[in-house]
């Protein structure tokens, strides 16, 4: 049995490899651009195993797909290839219409030809498994419900009508082909391989080397964070037992305003790197607030705890003081992903 899985040298992505392969003895094929997000040193505890194969190349080459698809016959897609930061789908929404909506496109494409194809017995376990976000649902009031499954589309940002738009897409390939297809909304993820221009791995790199802590306005913006590993298991749970056509969302029940994630990252590096220069806190600076600043996203995780059994098994204090550590143990790979393109980055957007 073979899974393909897209954008699999990027943060989540990553993760899940590294599990899938670790707990299965299923072949994965990894399909990723390797954009700026995607790091094949992700990936690098796999070399020389022959359940893994790396393909470098884009979702959005119909081609090439089909000849994998074709070769590989995988039994399950899991897509998670997207462009995903939404300071950058602000300055460059462009690469965000490509990727994710036309990207996702093809790969429906693609993946509803070779299945139309697949043999009756092997064609009704076909899955098609799309990861997605909370972020689609828009912003919550202070007092509002978290989101449900049932929640309307609001998206606000470039990148989370992007992925909204591929939402819609994957719903309509099921309910006009047949593909079956499961879709995951996850709240935000945290934890080893996240590249260091989202919150949590900037603000812990920024804090060792010295350089402000950027807080977006008043700082008070809640997000609800997942340690990627559980996110996951979540993965897996609906891939092994989602029911074909629904949406789960996927969520730690762990809100908390965007401050409070600085200030717990600073204690943490107190405790285990403590600065000779005095507490990090003091590096946190308040800057300019992000265009369309989404307020609050919380969700409500009961479907997927209801139907799949499935819960989190690190909660915030353990998830994030095991990724405080790992950038601690892990100071090459820090090194290696600061490079010119990231610097370009972090001039254009804290100048
Ligand atoms: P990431 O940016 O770290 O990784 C994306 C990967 O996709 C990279 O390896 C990149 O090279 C690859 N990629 C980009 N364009 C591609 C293309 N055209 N063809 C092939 N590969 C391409 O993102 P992430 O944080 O790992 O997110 C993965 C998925 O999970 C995304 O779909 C994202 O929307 C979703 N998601 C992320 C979060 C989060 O907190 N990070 C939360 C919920 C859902
Ligand atoms: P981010 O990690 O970009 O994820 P998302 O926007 O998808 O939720 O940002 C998380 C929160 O942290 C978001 O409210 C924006 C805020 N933020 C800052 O305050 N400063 C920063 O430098 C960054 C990158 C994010």
């Amino acid at each position: 049995m073979t899974i393909l899985v897209t954008g699999g040298a990027g943060f989540i992505g990553s993760n899940f490899v590294l599990d899938w392969a670790a707990q299965t003895a299923e072949k994965v094929i990894t399909l990723d651009a390797l954009t700026y997000a995607g790091n094949r040193d992700n990936l690098a505890s796999l070399a020389g195993n022959e359940r893994h194969h790396f393909v470098h190349g884009d979702i959005a080459d119909r081609a090439l797909l089909d000849q994998l698809l074709d070769t590989h016959q995988p039994r399950a897609i899991v897509h998670f290839a997207a462009e995903s930061h939404v300071d950058r789908s602000i300055h460059g929404p462009g690469a965000f219409i490509k990727t994710n909506v036309e990207g996702t496109f093809t790969l429906l494409e693609a993946a509803r030809a070779y299945w139309t194809r697949l043999g009756e017995d092997v064609r009704s376990d076909f899955r098609f498994l799309h990861v997605s976000t909370d972020e689609v649902y828009g912003s919550l009031t202070p007092d509002a419900p978290a989101f449900t499954e049932t929640h309307p589309f609001e998206p606000n940002s470039p990148y989370s009508a992007s992925k909204a738009a591929s939402d819609h897409l994957v719903r309509a390939w099921h309910h006009t082909y047949g593909l079956p297809v499961l879709t995951t909304n996850c709240s935000n993820n945290y934890g080893p391989f996240h590249f260091p221009e989202k919150l949590i791995p900037l603000m812990i790199v920024n804090a060792l080397a010295g350089k402000p802590l950027p807080v977006y306005g008043d700082g008070q913006q809640i997000r609800d964070w997942l340690y990627v590993k559980d996110h996951c298991s979540a993965i897996r749970a609906v891939l092994a037992r989602g029911r074909v056509g629904e949406t789960y969302n996927v969520g730690g029940w762990n809100e908390k305003a965007n401050l409070d994630i600085v200030r717990t990252v600073c204690a943490l590096l107190d405790e285990l790197r403590p600065s000779s220069e005095g507490p990090y806190a003091r590096l946190i600076t308040y800057v300019k607030d992000r265009p369309g600043h989404d307020r609050r996203y919380a969700i409500d995780a009961r479907k997927i705890e209801r139907e799949l059994g499935w819960r989190p098994a690190e909660t915030f204090e353990t998830g994030i003081r095991k990724t405080v550590q790992w950038y601690l143990d892990h100071p090459a790979w820090v090194a290696r992903v600061q490079s010119g393109a990231y610097r370009d980055w972090m001039e254009k957007q804290y100048a």
